[in-house]
């Protein structure tokens, strides 16, 4: 494979081509219809929790004990609504981001076809993420602004680096909820087929960062690492929402969650996989501005 690799345009990223072809044959052993995989059948009716309560963003706190059982399950399918909301949203961004890439890419390039076949996985899940928010009888809660995008090299790195953001935020909510049965079936079920395909992508994006990051130069390089912590730090803004407060009537719900140290130790744990392969990487050196924004734990930097 490697031999006949070379001789075909990979746009100088050997290895991530390379890596395409394995998740291309990968894609092909497994890829999951939404609408077979999920029993949609099964009714919302709150007799389960929709998230773990640990990762709801307002456990443990006043507000928290302040709310019966009943109240508790309700704000987990707005929350859980809220999450495959932004999740669409985040999905949008990402095929947009790689539509544009793909225009740039040779099509005899395995790396064209990956990604074609990942924006494929992508709209399958924002058809699930979407599906449960219309069963769920919740609000179309999710961010409503544009996607920003910064084309060229550094550009691009950053842009999979956001991805990767998202998928590993996403992915540890997901991981929690597939393997807990106080979890309502159907997000389960959500979960565990999320889990499954994006762990295809994530593989991608490491690829991608880790053979195109030494080709920046020192500038680029260096524009990447003081505005990467800002970039991820959006993206966790995005994935609360304080319209479910507000549709709940929790009153100062947002900011409550926004500093509750339950809710910010699992913001730096479901950034725990990314923030440390960057390091690996050499994207994060000095993780000051990252602890600082609450994306980094202060001992984990000791
Ligand atoms: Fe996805
Ligand atoms: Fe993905």
């Amino acid at each position: 494979m490697t031999a006949q690799l070379l001789e075909m345009p990979t746009c100088g990223f050997v290895a991530t081509a390379a890596r395409s072809e394995q998740l291309i044959a990968s894609s092909e052993r497994r890829t999951l219809d939404p609408f077979r995989e999920v029993d949609w059948e099964i009714a919302l009716d709150d007799s389960a929790y929709y998230l773990p309560p640990e990762m709801l963003a307002l456990f443990g706190t006043e507000a928290w004990d302040a709310m019966s059982e009943v109240g508790r399950i309700e704000y987990s399918r707005h929350e859980t609504a809220a999450m495959f909301g932004a999740g669409i949203w985040f999905e949008n961004a990402l095929m947009q981001i790689v539509l544009r890439h793909l225009v740039e890419i040779d099509v005899r390039d395995p790396m064209h076809r990956y990604l074609l076949t990942e924006i494929a996985d992508e709209c399958r899940h924002s058809m699930m993420f979407g599906e449960f928010i219309r069963r769920a009888g919740t609000p179309a809660y999710g961010p409503t602004r544009d996607v920003a995008m910064v084309q060229g090299p550094s550009g691009r790195a950053m842009s999979y680096l956001a991805i990767l953001a998202i998928e590993e935020l996403l992915d540890f909510a997901n991981r929690a909820s597939m393997r807990d049965d106080r979890v309502h079936p159907m997000v389960r079920q959500i979960s565990r087929l999320h889990v499954l395909e994006e762990a295809r992508h994530v593989s991608f994006a490491k690829s991608y960062i880790s053979e195109s990051w030494p080709t920046l130069d020192a500038v680029e390089q260096e524009s990447v690492r003081a505005i990467a912590p800002a970039l991820v730090a959006e993206i966790v803004e995005l994935s609360l929402d304080p319209q479910v407060f507000e549709h709940l009537g929790i009153a100062d719900g947002y900011e409550i969650a926004k500093a509750n140290l339950s809710y910010r130790a699992n913001v730096v744990d479901g950034l725990g996989k990314l923030t440390s392969f960057l390091t690996e990487v050499g994207i994060i050196d000095d993780t000051e501005s990252w602890i600082e924004l609450g994306l980094v734990g202060r001992h984990a930097a000791d």
